[in-house]
């Protein structure tokens, strides 16, 4: 099982880097790629899109999750976000709550550099003590 979330991480590791290469970040120079595995065994990748008007920038994730939900799926299995750098980019707050959104804690994570540095972090040490849809007495996605 754990062998199987590190091929799929991997694979998406390098679906965030091809991704992060389209970014459109002109303001920032901060490229950023996402990547995730829907549960509809699909692969849905994003690059951040920014705007002059700087409160229009899209992430990476935003764009990752809005080309899966869009396409009817529910639920993230796994997600790879790819920036330059140290330290390791790590979701916005805002995409931590759009993550949770189509995830639970478990959700397996990984962020990256597009030189090879990882850290893997599961969505519950991410953001922990999440809001979510349970609050409001909606079923959660992966149920
Ligand atoms: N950005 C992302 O796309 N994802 C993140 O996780 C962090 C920040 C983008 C937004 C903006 O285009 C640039 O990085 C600098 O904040």
């Amino acid at each position: 099982m754990e062998r199987h979330i590190d091929e799929t991480l991997n694979a998406l590791f390098l679906k965030a880097c091809r991704a992060r290469e389209k970014a459109y970040a002109p303001y920032s120079s901060y490229r950023v790629g996402a990547a995730l595995l829907g549960s509809d065994g699909e692969t849905y990748a994003g690059a951040n899109i920014e705007n002059v008007s700087f409160g229009l920038t899209i992430c990476a994730e935003a764009s990752a999750i809005v080309a899966m939900a869009s396409n009817g799926c529910r639920v993230i299995e796994a997600l790879c976000v790819v920036a330059d750098g140290t330290p390791l980019v790590t979701p916005c707050g805002a995409c931590r709550q759009r993550i949770r959104e189509f995830a639970t804690a478990d959700l397996p994570l990984l962020f990256a550099s597009p030189d090879g540095q990882k850290k893997r972090l599961l969505l519950g040490e991410l953001l922990p003590h999440a809001f979510g849809p349970s609050h409001l007495e909606k079923t959660e996605p992966r149920s």
